[in-house]
């Protein structure tokens, strides 16, 4: 039964199976002729964090195969986790009503709990600053398609790397490639984790860390932004420090490299100019589309489909 708990655990085989079956459900979507090959099936989504674009766009992927969806989509409020029910009690419950678990929850690591008891296939929609798979898959997909390559990229993640759930789930995939170089743009305040990055040097990936987004702009293929994210400070005064420190604007589209793609998982507040949205260069509506491509790939394949 695969499990989609972590982009660690997807062999580059596994993510070259899911890219093509993610074409073939766009093509199918395009034309209007997606297969009802989950009619018999109920898929659970239960969201204890807030979400648009992975809970609704997981339900669109299950409603437009055919299946039937059941959905909490403030589960912490509204499911007997307010109670006090244990995340596997939820789980073993969950796995005895429908076919597929999806589930958000702003503990890390909650999913590997939720692993140990589940009888049904179950999918990571992101575990605090842990890992958001489906988002990696959504992210590797549109870069392969925007720049017909994940091979020799030059690739920069600029923003709240500290906490960027979505950075940790997409790098596993884009290090299966060679030539890929990836540069860390963010304040100090907001930098990735030091054993992150004792990692990645033990393993001799290419990287550097910078200050600044200019210095790396030039150099990029594709632009990656993320979100200071307030919801994981403990002091508001801290988010305050450092929430406009890293913000692309219209004018740093000069610099930035004719072909050369912006990307962001969205939500975004003020870390991309509004400006910038009309520049053909953002990808991220575009990207945020593939969410839904990706998903009915993802359910297709956790139920061997
Ligand atoms: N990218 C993403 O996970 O968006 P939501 O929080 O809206 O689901």
């Amino acid at each position: 039964m695969p499990n989609v708990i972590s982009a660690k655990e997807l062999s580059k085989n596994d993510l070259e199976n899911i890219l093509s079956l993610t074409g073939v459900m766009e093509e199918h979507y395009k034309e209007g002729k997606v297969k009802k090959v989950l009619e018999d099936k109920i898929v659970a989504c239960i969201f204890f964090e807030p979400s648009t674009r992975t809970r609704l766009s997981f339900e669109t992927a299950a409603l437009r195969l055919g299946a039937k969806v059941i959905s909490a989509e403030n589960a912490a409020e509204n499911s007997s986790a307010h109670k006090g029910e244990t995340i596997e009690d939820t789980t073993k419950i969950l796995c005895s009503y429908a076919d597929v678990i999806v589930i958000r929850h702003p503990v890390a690591g909650t999913l590997e709990k939720a692993e140990k008891v589940a009888t049904k296939p179950l999918i990571n929609a992101g575990d605090g600053t842990n890992q958001h798979p489906s988002q990696g898959l959504l992210d590797v997909y549109t870069i392969k398609k925007e720049k017909k390559r994940l091979t020799n990229l030059h690739i920069g993640f600029g923003g709240d790397l500290l906490n960027s759930r979505t950075l940790k789930s997409l790098m596993p995939f884009l290090r299966m490639y060679e030539g890929n170089k990836f540069y860390f743009l963010s304040p100090k305040e907001l930098e990735l984790p030091r054993e992150f990055i004792k990692e990645l040097q033990e393993n001799k990936v290419q990287f550097e860390e910078l200050k600044s987004l200019e210095e790396a702009l030039p150099h990029l293929d594709v632009l990656y932004m993320t979100r200071v994210q307030k919801e994981r400070f403990k002091d508001v005064g801290e988010y305050e420090k450092v929430k406009d420190l890293f913000i692309l604007k219209k004018e740093h589209l000069k610099i930035l490299k004719s072909d050369a793609i912006i990307m962001h998982p969205l939500p975004k507040i003020n870390e991309i100019e509004p400006e910038v949205d009309a520049d053909p260069r953002a990808a991220y509506f575009r990207q945020a589309q593939n969410g839904l491509y990706i998903r009915m790939a993802l359910l297709c394949y956790v139920l061997g489909l």
